[in-house]
């Protein structure tokens, strides 16, 4: 949530900055900002309620000179959306300015301490309270310089942040710090150009040496020297840099029209690249090349270096406790499925953010497992600090690399799909259930309790499912025509049983998501339970019904919806006509095993809400009031 870059160096700061911010947009775009201190020392800042275009707008014609700045993209928290309550915030002197990640806890408090001192505020956020706290003690202090300022007034601080600040009087550098919200350093040979931001993503086209700070380290960054790197009792550290590789590919949207579509489009490729050198002998090479379909895929194996490095503590767990958020926790779901089943373990999933307030006991023989795609959630990470004060082994299922959640796990899986920049996560919940699988099917070999053949089975079906969301991606047309026909609907249902049963609560979130629909998921079964209420003529079903488990089930709960003249979406197997025979409409997915189902089954999904989302005229890529990464909580 929120955006903020950095930098120093030789070169217009201003245009760096404002690229920045785009790429960091989808971490929140209701209002944006930039400061620069010019070429003749001013202190410029420009803001703008809106999108990054529109602060690009408000520049446009102003002096935006200087190879210093920093810069902000909001998501609201203490404050509606309004030019006011725009980062960046400046002092009352004018001379320091900053940009914030995060949420001052104890701002109100502070706030009243700095109105008795004389401070007069702008604005409604927290924010400011900070930065005029630095001016207060930079101005109080004997000696005290912008570095020493910052340190000082963090002490005070209850919260999260990441923050950069600027002083119009020390022109030379930026410092930066952060506590739960995370903050990358660029790096460059000997330094002459320094690039700071929210995560790697306006950085990688720079530099790929990156320093990612820790909690309570705060860094000095100037052009030509070494990088300063402190924490809060003034103890220096020694940063560690880290070689990132982003694919820069992945942070555009090529011929697509909005980032989601792309990622929705990415996933065959993209979970090759998650099994690559995890399934071995799987019959991936890249450019995919069709002549390997049907190659022998019999010896077929899986590893996972997380699970031989953990084996003794994987194969001592006696229960698995699943946390995360949204469309990740729905993931978590099918992993207890897959782990309860695969593995013979108890598995429990919870909201992280109910866990880490709970008095829910762990014991040092749990394996606490958090599956994250930005790695960053602010509920994941505490409830993870929670279990590792505990003694838990905490295991990592993460796609953002060097992530906070990546960073503080024990151990753990990345899901390599690349940089996820839609709002809606699409390619990241077939990675992560593509991870859980190859997870308890490793675990479940070292403990003895899957078989064989049954082990063989899936890890053939499993390499063959990028092939096969590329059959159900070719519908995308008649996907598209379906969409049309739902987009006066006031609320949706989706039904789902078994693995399917977490499908129908993802496509219940994209749908609310993007197009603003009232949508809930249910376990089929549940609907007589309840809301078999709602249904009439004007409510759509959208029912998960391929050919597994409890298929014949699902035709009875679908012949109830029928008998109280709902209409019916139901996605099914190829050449089901039973089903097509009841319904309104059916898109057919190809077969495959019941424990990979929601990997093919969530594709229509995914295109569906795209879809009536693009025909509603919605911005897709950026939802009203949701952020990609929620790092606060
Ligand atoms: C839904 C969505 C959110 C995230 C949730 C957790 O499309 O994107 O529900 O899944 O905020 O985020 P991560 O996985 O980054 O921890």
């Amino acid at each position: 949530m929120c955006g903020i870059v950095g930098y120093i160096g030789m070169r217009n700061a201003c245009p760096i900055l404002l690229e920045g911010l785009h790429k960091l947009e989808y971490r929140g775009y209701d209002s944006a900002g930039v400061a620069l201190i010019t070429n003749t020392g001013n202190l410029r800042i420009y803001k703008a309620k809106g999108k990054v275009a529109d602060l690009e707008s408000v520049a446009a014609d102003k002096d935006c000179s200087g190879n210093i700045g920093i810069a902000h993209t909001r998501w609201a928290t203490h404050g509606v959306p309004s030019e006011a309550n725009s980062h960046p915030h400046v002092s009352q002197s004018g001379d320091i300015t900053l940009v914030h990640n995060g949420i001052i806890e104890n701002y109100a408090t502070l706030k009243e301490q700095l109105i008795e001192k004389g401070y007069t505020f702008k604005s409604e956020t927290d924010t400011e309270v900070l930065v005029q706290l630095i001016q207060y003690t930079k101005d109080s202090v004997q000696a005290c310089n912008l570095a020493m300022a910052v340190r000082l007034a963090l002490k005070k601080v209850i919260g999260a942040y990441a923050i950069v600040v600027i002083d119009r009087q020390e022109p030379e550098k930026l410092v930066c710090a952060r506590k739960s919200s995370p903050l990358a350093i660029g790096v460059t040979e000997e330094n002459k150009e320094l690039f700071i931001a929210s995560d790697a993503s306006p950085i990688a086209a720079y530099t790929k040496q990156i320093i990612y700070l820790n909690d309570d380290e705060i860094a000095v960054c100037e052009r030509d020297k070494d990088i300063q790197v402190f924490n809060l009792d003034n103890k220096r550290i020694s940063p560690e840099v880290k070689e990132v590789d982003i694919d820069l590919n992945m942070l555009s949207k090529d011929n697509f029209d909005h980032f989601m579509l792309k990622e929705i489009f990415d996933q065959p490729n993209v979970l090759r690249d998650c099994m690559r050198g995890r399934i071995i002998n799987a019959p991936y090479s890249r450019p995919w090349s069709p002549q390997q379909k049907g190659k022998n895929t019999d010896s077929l194996s899986v590893i996972l270096s997380a699970v031989t490095l953990h084996r003794r503590e994987l194969l001592r767990a006696r229960r698995i406790i699943i946390l995360s958020c949204g469309t990740s926790w729905h993931a978590g779901l099918i992993g207890k499925q897959l782990i309860e089943h695969f593995c013979k373990l108890p598995v429990e999933v919870a909201y992280a953010s109910e866990f880490r307030y709970s008095d829910s006991v762990i014991e040092p023989d749990d394996v606490v497992m958090a599956i994250s795609q930005s790695g960053e959630t602010a509920d994941t990470m505490a409830a993870m600090e929670m279990a590792k004060k505990r003694n838990a082994l905490v295991f990592g299922i993460v796609n953002a690399v060097g992530s906070g959640i990546s960073r503080i796990s024990d151990t753990g899986v990345y899901i390599h799909v690349g940089p996820e920049i839609g709002v809606a996560s699409t390619k990241a919940f077939t990675g992560q259930v593509t991870v859980l699988v190859m997870l308890a099917l490793a675990l479940g070999m070292a403990k003895g309790t899957v078989s064989q053949e049954e082990y063989n089975t899936v890890l053939h079906e499993l390499v063959m499912i990028p092939d096969k969301i590329q059959k159900v991606l070719e519908q995308n047309d008649k996907i598209k025509d379906i969409a049309k026909k739902y987009i006066h609907s006031k609320n949706f249902l989706y039904l789902g049983r078994g693995y399917n049963y977490p499908v129908a609560l993802e496509g219940a979130l994209k749908l609310k998501e993007i197009s603003y629909i009232h949508a809930e998921g249910y376990p089929a079964a549940e609907m007589k339970h309840g809301p078999i209420a709602l249904i009439d003529s004007e409510m759509p079903v959208v029912f998960l019904a391929t050919h597994h488990q409890l298929y014949q089930k699902i035709v009875s709960n679908m012949q109830e919806v029928i008998s109280r003249n709902g209409k019916i979406l139901a996605i099914v197997t190829e050449g089901d006509e039973q089903v097509k025979a009841m319904v309104d409409e059916t898109i057919e997915v190809p077969p495959t095993i019941a424990c990979l189902a929601p990997l093919l089954s969530v594709i229509p999904l995914q295109l569906l809400s795209y879809h009536v989302a693009v025909a509603k005229g919605l911005n897709v890529d950026q939802p009203r009031n949701l952020a990609k990464s929620v790092t606060v909580e």
